[in-house]
């Protein structure tokens, strides 16, 4: 629920999804439905004003503010629309921002593989600007692996780059579930970057209005229509 009285709105309302180590999940619906909100609320960036929320065994409502920055920082790692990177610092740094907030150094072997699982061998003393846009969100992918968290969020990944850069990264966190077991939880409304997910929530009005295993690219674009999302 956001603000008071009569400005009051309930952006979620009834929603209980789990979503399982190693699983893909995307999560769509019409613009307003939520869908920022839940992503907000399961990563522990915002608390609901009722219900709970986990990550695994610990609930994050039990949680002091020092112990959810921890968790933040350690257990979950983000990618935003916007790539968010520090554009003074260098491709390396950015990487290594979650640890070094957290008084941790980067092993250099960790970084050689995290870069080269992105494809940015050779890139570690770029600066942002000196990267395509899908670089760019190529940098923050590492950033947000680099703590090896359980859960990656990701707020429409894919928005802001071309068909061909955003299958890039649709792929590589493809493979963090494949190869890591980590879990992937997306926030989209392009029905062929879900296809990429084991599983699609559907949200409507803050509340969960369907979900889809083994999405394709056309059933998932049929059910959207169906929501009244591009009407
Ligand atoms: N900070 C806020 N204060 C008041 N209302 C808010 C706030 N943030 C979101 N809302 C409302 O909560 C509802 C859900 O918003 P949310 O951002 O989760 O939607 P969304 O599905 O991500 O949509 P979008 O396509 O705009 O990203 C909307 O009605 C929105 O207006
Ligand atoms: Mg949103």
């Amino acid at each position: 629920m956001y603000g008071r009285g009569g400005r009051a709105v309930t952006a979620l309302d009834g929603i209980g999804a789990e979503i399982p180590r190693g699983s893909y999940t995307a999560v769509m619906g019409p613009s307003g439905s939520g869908r920022s909100t839940f992503l907000h609320c399961a990563a522990g960036l915002d608390m609901p004003t009722s219900g709970r929320a986990w990550i695994g065994d610990t609930e994050l409502g039990g949680m002091n503010e020092t112990e959810l920055t921890k968790l933040r920082r350690r257990r979950v790692g983000f990618v935003f629309q916007a790539f968010n990177l520090v554009p003074s610092l260098s491709v390396r740094q950015n990487v290594e921002l979650p640890l070094r907030l957290g008084g941790e150094r980067l092993d250099p072997a960790w970084l050689a593989e995290i870069l080269a699982r992105v494809g940015l061998e050779g890139r570690a003393a770029h600066r942002p600007a000196e990267l395509s846009g899908g670089q760019q969100q190529r940098v923050a992918v590492a950033r947000a692996l680099v703590t090896r968290p359980d859960v990656v969020f990701g707020d429409e990944p894919t928005g802001a780059l071309d068909t061909v850069t955003a299958r890039e990264v649709l792929s590589l966190l493809r493979s963090c579930v494949d190869d890591t077991g980590q879990a992937v939880v997306m926030v989209t409304h392009d029905p062929v970057a879900a296809s990429y997910a084991d599983t699609v929530l559907f949200l409507a009005d803050g509340r969960l209005a369907g979900r889809m295993d083994d999405p394709t690219a056309d059933r998932v674009a049929d059910r959207m229509t169906r929501l009244g999302a591009w009407a």
